[in-house]
C-alpha cells in the first residue's frame, strides 16, 4: 500500500469497470466430498450438539495427481460436533437488526465444544448487521447461500485494541487500532467458509473518514487472525473491507482458496489478502478487485518488525487473478522488516492496474528479501508489468534506523507475457545495498505503449530470453547458481 500514491487518486468514471472472470476450478480440487452437510434448524431455544457424517471419498493418488493446489497446508474439512444457526441466539436477518450480541453469545456458547469436537455456526439466508466478534478454535462459521454479514456502521462496535508489536503503532494513526470485523487470536483449526455467502464490512464510512481526514485511529480488517494456525478461508464473497481485507499476522499453515473479494477500485487501502509474519500460507483461485494491492506479502514496519524479526515464508500465492488500478497485482513489502523468504507465485492474471509484481521496500526497514520465485503471468495494460522500487520515505516514527537497509537477493522471473503496458520493467535497488540474484526468463513485453526502454538502478542478475532488450545491469552475474537452480 502507497498512502501517497492514492491521495490523488480519483476514479475515471466507469472506464474502470472490468468483467468479473469466471472462476477456474481445477477438476481436481474438491478432494474432500462433505456428504451430509445439512443446515439443521433447531426449533427451541435449547440447542443440541448435533453430529453430521463427513466422508474422504478420494484416495490419496488424486492427491498426488494435481501436485499444485494447496494441498497439505491444511488438513480435511473438518467435522464439527456441533450445529447451530445464529438463530438460536436471537439473531434476526432482516438487515437492520444488530446481531453483535446474538454472534458475541452464539461464540461464548460454541466455545464450550472446543474440546468436545468443535462447533460450526451456520448463517441463514439474509442480512446480519454485526459489530465485531471473536472466533474461537475448532470452531467453522459457514455462511449459507445468500447469508450476508454486514459490519456496523457504529465505530464504537469496533473497539480499539492494542497496536500489533511488529508495527509498533497503528498503520495509519498512532497509537491503538480498530479490531476487525471477525477476529481471532490464538486460536488452531478455525475455517470461514459457505455457499458463496457474503461478508460486506459497508466500508464506505471508513473511506470518507480516511479521505476528509477525520480518522482518529486505524481502520479494521474485515477479517483479522493472530497467532493462529490451521486456518482455512474458503467459498465466499468479501466485499468493502474498511482496510486489508483478509490480514493473518503471526500465523501458520493457512489457506485462503475460491473467494472472490471486492472493494471499489478507489476504495483506499483494501488489499485484498496480507500474509505478514504468517509462514506456510497457500492462496489459490481467488478473483480479486479492489483499491489496493491483490495480495501483500509483508513482516512488520521498520525497527519494530527488525526486533520483532517474524518473517513470512513459505507462501504460495497461485491462480490469482484481478484488477487494482493504483497498485499491485502482487507486492512484496512495503513493509518487510522481519523478512520474507521462498515465496512463490504462479499463474498470476493482472489487467488494468498500475503494477503486475512488485517489490516495495526503503532505507529503515532492515530485513531482507529472498527467494522469490514468480513464473506464469500474463498481465494486460498494466502500466509497470515488474516493479522494484524504495524510497516511500514512510516511517512509523522518527526513531527508525537510516542505516538499517533491507537485502534482497534471489528473484526470479520466468514465463512473463505482458500486453500493452506503458512501459517497460522499472527496478530501482538502494544505492547502498544493491539487488542482487535477479534472474529473468523468457519474458515478453509486446507492445509497450511509451516508454520501452528498462530502467534499472542499483540491481544485478541475468536476463535469458527477455524482449524488449533488459537493461545491461541485468547480463552481469550469470554464475548465480540461485539463477540456474530455478
Ligand atoms: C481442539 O481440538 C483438539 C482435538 O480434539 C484438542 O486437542 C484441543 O484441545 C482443542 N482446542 C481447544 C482450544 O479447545
Ligand atoms: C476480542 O478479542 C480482543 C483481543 O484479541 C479483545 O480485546 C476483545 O475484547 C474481544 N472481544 C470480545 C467481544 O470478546
Ligand atoms: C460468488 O459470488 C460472487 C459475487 O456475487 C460472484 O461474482 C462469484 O462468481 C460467485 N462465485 C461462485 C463460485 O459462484
Ligand atoms: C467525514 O466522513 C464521515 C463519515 O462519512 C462523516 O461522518 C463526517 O461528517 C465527515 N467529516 C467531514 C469534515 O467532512
Ligand atoms: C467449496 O465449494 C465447492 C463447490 O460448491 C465444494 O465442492 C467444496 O467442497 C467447497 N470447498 C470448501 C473447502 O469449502
Ligand atoms: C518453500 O515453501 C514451500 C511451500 O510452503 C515448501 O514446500 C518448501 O519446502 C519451501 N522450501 C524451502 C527450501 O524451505
Ligand atoms: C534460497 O534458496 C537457495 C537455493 O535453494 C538456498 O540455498 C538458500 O538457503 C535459500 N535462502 C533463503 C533465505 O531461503
Ligand atoms: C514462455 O512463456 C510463455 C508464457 O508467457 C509460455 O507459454 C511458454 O511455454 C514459455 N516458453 C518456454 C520455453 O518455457
Ligand atoms: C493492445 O493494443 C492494441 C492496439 O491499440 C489493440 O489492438 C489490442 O487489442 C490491445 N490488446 C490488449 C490485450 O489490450
Ligand atoms: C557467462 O559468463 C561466462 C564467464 O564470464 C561466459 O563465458 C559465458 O559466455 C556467459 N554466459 C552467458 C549465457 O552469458
Amino acid at each position: 500500500m502507497d498512502f501517497d500514491e492514492k491521495q490523488s487518486f480519483v476514479l475515471g468514471g466507469n472506464a474502470m469497470m472490468v468483467k468479473l472472470s469466471r472462476f477456474y476450478w481445477p477438476p481436481l480440487l474438491i478432494l474432500i466430498t462433505l456428504l451430509a452437510l445439512l443446515s439443521f434448524q433447531i426449533t427451541s431455544k435449547t440447542v443440541y450438539p448435533i453430529k453430521i457424517a463427513f466422508t474422504s471419498s478420494t484416495s490419496k493418488d488424486d492427491i498426488v495427481a494435481d501436485s499444485r493446489t494447496c494441498v497439505g497446508f491444511f488438513g480435511e474439512l473438518p467435522e464439527r460436533k456441533a450445529v447451530i444457526s445464529i438463530k438460536d441466539f436471537g439473531g434476526v436477518g432482516d438487515g437492520k437488526t444488530s446481531n453483535t450480541e446474538a454472534f458475541r453469545k452464539a461464540m461464548r456458547y460454541v466455545q464450550r465444544f472446543g474440546e468436545r469436537g468443535g462447533a460450526q455456526l451456520n448463517v441463514p439466508e439474509g442480512r446480519w448487521v454485526t459489530g465485531s466478534f471473536n472466533l474461537t478454535s475448532n470452531f467453522t462459521l459457514f455462511l449459507e447461500e445468500g447469508a450476508v454479514i454486514l459490519g456496523s456502521q457504529d465505530p464504537k462496535e469496533w473497539p480499539i485494541i492494542e497496536p500489533l508489536p511488529s508495527y509498533g503503532r497503528g498503520r495509519e494513526r498512532l497509537g491503538g487500532r480498530h479490531i476487525s470485523l471477525i477476529h481471532g487470536d490464538g486460536l488452531a483449526n478455525v475455517v470461514i467458509t459457505g455457499n458463496n455467502g457474503t461478508i460486506d464490512g459497508q466500508g464506505k464510512m471508513w473511506w470518507e473518514l480516511w479521505w476528509n481526514r477525520t480518522l482518529e485511529h486505524t481502520r479494521g480488517h474485515l477479517v483479522e487472525l493472530m497467532n493462529s494456525q490451521d486456518i482455512l478461508i474458503s467459498n465466499l464473497t468479501f466485499r468493502n473491507s474498511p482496510f486489508w481485507t483478509i490480514h493473518p499476522i503471526y500465523c501458520s499453515n493457512l489457506v485462503v482458496k475460491d473467494m472472490t473479494i471486492l472493494a471499489p477500485l478507489n476504495a483506499p487501502n483494501t488489499d485484498g489478502i496480507d500474509p505478514d509474519s504468517s509462514t506456510n500460507v497457500c492462496i489459490e483461485d481467488c478473483y480479486i478487485e479492489s483499491g489496493d494491492d491483490l495480495v501483500a506479502v509483508k513482516s512488520g514496519w521498520d525497527q519494530y518488525g527488525i526486533k520483532m524479526a517474524r518473517p513470512s515464508s513459505n507462501i504460495i500465492i497461485r491462480r490469482v487473478s484481478g484488477t487494482t488500478p493504483t497498485c499491485s497485482g502482487v507486492g512484496i513489502g512495503s513493509e518487510m522488516s522481519g523478512g520474507i523468504f521462498n515465496v512463490t507465485i504462479e499463474d498470476l492474471h493482472v489487467w488494468d492496474s498500475a503494477a503486475g509484481v512488485r517489490i516495495k521496500t526503503d532505507k529503515g526497514r532492515g530485513g531482507y528479501i529472498a527467494n522469490i520465485t514468480i513464473s506464469d503471468i500474463t498481465m494486460e495494460r498494466v502500466k509497470i508489468p515488474i516493479r522494484f522500487s524504495s524510497g516511500s520515505n514512510d516511517h512509523p516514527d522518527e526513531r527508525w534506523d537510516p542505516k538499517a537497509v533491507p537485502f534482497v537477493k534471489g528473484v526470479s522471473i520466468t514465463n512473463l507475457v505482458s500486453f500493452n503496458s506503458t512501459k517497460a520493467p522499472v527496478l530501482e535497488g538502494i544505492e547502498d545495498a544493491p539487488f542482487g540474484g535477479i534472474c529473468m526468463k523468457n519474458i515478453s513485453l509486446l507492445g509497450v505503449v511509451s516508454s520501452p526502454s528498462w530502467r534499472c538502478e542499483f540491481v544485478s542478475g541475468f536476463a535469458n530470453d527477455v524482449f524488449p532488450t533488459p537493461c545491461p545491469q541485468l547480463q552481469i552475474d550469470n554464475s548465480s547458481s540461485w539463477c540456474s537452480y530455478s
